[in-house]
């Protein structure tokens, strides 16, 4: 074949979109969990891991991915962009309440006075906020965040409302920072999509939870094209019940009583 001038400038542009998107790999990455995660550190239970596809890197950068994402992916979805403290207006918006409908959520996890609650990727503590009067205070609310700015956004709403059971913990990448079988539910709004390290995480928060414990998702629904998210930011039902299946947690229920998010409760297994 005869390449052309025009041919070969679309090919150098090609090559170099390829290396530009280098840009979207860890500084170090040599360094990362999950290159050490081959070796099989002593929390990876190695069931877990041998669900996600043996034999194979847990994780998997691709050139070509969608411009919100981060360009790596975990069992074939694209891992979202973390949303930074320019959000936390978003998240606060007076009109969430009537969209997202926050009682619902609080009424499906069906909490007890005297129990430990993580509100894990908090933001600036919406939900936080409204489950801490549920569990009284004999109970407690561990607001987990790997962000300074949210951390420093619910120790100030913390000390303004003069509420007493919330604990601002700072988490990792790779680990919340959680107390090991002392949880008994653990809640992610619009959080999972996003953490960089799916499977560290949710190895760690089987840990952390109590045998009968729960872990309650909500999400975008991906399913439906009509819910004006970006498309990394939602997850379909099928996917969160695959990646849940990888690290040990049943299924108990999925509710569609939401405007937009599916509810999706897991449990670990006693
Ligand atoms: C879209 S915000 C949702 C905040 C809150 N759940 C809400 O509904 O208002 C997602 C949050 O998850 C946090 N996050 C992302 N990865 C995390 C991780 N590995 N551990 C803890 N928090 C994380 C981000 O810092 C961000 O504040």
């Amino acid at each position: 074949m005869i390449l052309n001038l025009k041919h070969c400038r679309v090919l150098v542009a090609l090559a170099l979109g390829l290396i530009a998107s280098g840009a979207h790999a860890v500084p170090g990455e040599q360094q990362t969990p999950e290159a050490t995660f081959r070796t099989t550190p002593p929390w990876v239970d190695p069931h877990a891991q041998a669900a996600v596809e043996p034999h194979r890197p847990l994780y998997e950068t691709r050139a070509i991915h969608d411009q919100n994402g981060t360009g790596k992916f975990y069992m074939g979805r694209e891992i979202a962009q973390v949303m930074g403290p320019g959000g936390i207006p978003w998240l606060d918006r007076p009109e969430r309440d009537d969209q997202e409908k926050p009682s619902i959520v609080l009424d499906a996890l069906k909490l007890r006075g005297g129990e430990t609650v993580v509100d894990l990727g908090a933001g600036s503590g919406y939900f936080t906020f409204r489950i801490a009067p549920r569990v009284g205070r004999a109970g407690k609310v561990l607001a987990v965040e790997i962000q300074d700015e949210m951390l420093q956004a619910i120790r100030q709403r913390a000390q303004a409302l003069k509420v007493t059971n919330v604990e601002a913990v700072k988490g990792s990448e790779t680990d919340p920072n959680l107390p090991a079988k002392a949880v008994d539910l653990v809640l992610m709004v619009d959080v999972y999509h996003e953490l960089a390290y799916p499977f560290e995480v949710m190895t760690k928060i089987r840990e952390a939870l109590k045998p009968g414990g729960r872990v309650v998702f909500v999400e975008y629904r991906k399913e439906d094209p009509d819910v004006p998210i970006k498309l990394v930011h939602k997850m379909s039902v099928e996917q969160v019940k695959r990646e849940m299946k990888a690290v040990g947690l049943a299924h108990l229920q999925t509710l569609e009583t939401l405007p937009l998010q599916h509810i999706l409760v897991f449990e670990k297994p006693q």
